[in-house]
């Protein structure tokens, strides 16, 4: 192999471009042509793809979001946008790639292997959803970057004797609410692997008091319910003034943590040594080491929600 590209797709996440940069010096360590594609899939289709040397990626190591920049294609679903995504590769002589994303980056990189090209996938998303893997990129920035906003939220809670509702990003999985509600010492927490009963959140928010809390705040993970509802219900049955906040896109960027930045580098070495053995897969990290697996077994992988850490963010929470 001689010739590879880097891409990265879907919504982007803190640490994406360490592992980039990573990519590019390590494969330029090892005698290759590293080539960058630009606008994930989409950057694929219409030939944005420029060949990347040890100092384009200078400087990018404690930057959010992607230099490459990413998207999210609906023609690389189609027969017709990945043939053409495929001689684009061939005019290029692009023989593997380092493909950076979430779950349907991953599928959209199954299809490539199966027209012959070598992939590489390195699990980059703040939901921390893809359960082969203990931990994916940008992650653990997502999560401080939760747990200094709701420092700020605790201030003025507490000032005004408030119940502020704060929304998380997670796509469906509660690791955000669930590490940044323990950190940030939420009063509750509701995540979708729990259901949740709104007398339940009542009854803590109400002990809250009991035992002097000045003001409270409950973690909501996206998609569970409508907050601006729970609110209003809250407000109805306790009696306590509420406030909600979607924390939104800013959980997607900002400088990657210390964290983020190695599990990037360290991703993007090894898919390279698994590039020159000829091998396609995802890479990720289980229980401190690294493994390389297929990508059908990676997301045929179901993780058991942390119900320990949640139960003791309750057992702690009065
Ligand atoms: O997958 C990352 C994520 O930020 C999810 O948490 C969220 O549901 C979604 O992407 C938002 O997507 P978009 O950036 O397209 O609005």
């Amino acid at each position: 192999m001689k010739n590879i590209a880097v891409l990265t797709s879907g919504g982007d996440s803190p640490g994406m471009n360490a592992c980039i940069r990573a990519v590019v010096r390590y494969g330029i360590s090892k005698g290759l042509n590293v080539y960058g594609v630009y606008q994930g899939y989409t950057g694929l289709i219409e030939d944005k793809i420029k060949l990347l040397d040890e100092r384009s990626v200078g400087n990018i190591i404690q930057m959010g979001g992607t230099f490459l920049r990413t998207s999210r294609c609906p023609e690389f679903k189609t027969e017709t946008g990945r043939q053409k995504a495929l001689e684009n590769l061939k005019k290029h002589k692009i023989e593997g790639l380092v493909i950076i994303g979430g779950d349907g980056t991953f599928r959209g990189a199954n299809e490539l292997i199966k027209m012959g090209i070598k992939c590489a996938c390195v699990p980059a998303t703040i939901d921390n959803n893809l359960f082969y893997t203990d931990y994916t990129i940008g992650y653990d920035t997502a999560t401080n970057t939760v747990v200094n906003m709701m420092n700020n939220i605790r201030d003025t809670s507490d000032s005004h004797g408030r119940v502020t509702l704060v929304e998380t990003m997670g796509a469906g999985c509660g690791d955000i609410a669930l590490t940044s509600g323990l950190a940030g010492g939420a009063d509750a927490i509701i995540v979708p692997e729990v259901e949740f009963d709104l007398d339940d959140i009542c009854e803590k928010l109400v002990n809250a008091r009991k035992h002097r809390k000045a003001g409270s705040i409950v973690v909501v993970s996206e998609f569970v319910c409508d907050i601006g509802e729970l609110a209003k219900a809250i407000e109805n049955k306790c009696k306590f003034e509420c406030r909600t906040i979607n924390l939104g896109h800013i959980q997607r960027g900002g400088s990657p943590s210390a964290y983020d930045r190695n599990l990037a580098t360290r991703f993007g070495v090894v898919c390279i040594d698994e590039l020159l053995k000829g091998d396609s897969g995802v890479v990720g990290i289980k229980n401190g080491k690294y493994i390389f697996i297929s990508i059908e077994k990676a997301l045929a992988i179901k993780r058991e929600f942390n119900i320990s850490d949640y139960m003791l963010a309750e057992t702690l929470s009065f």
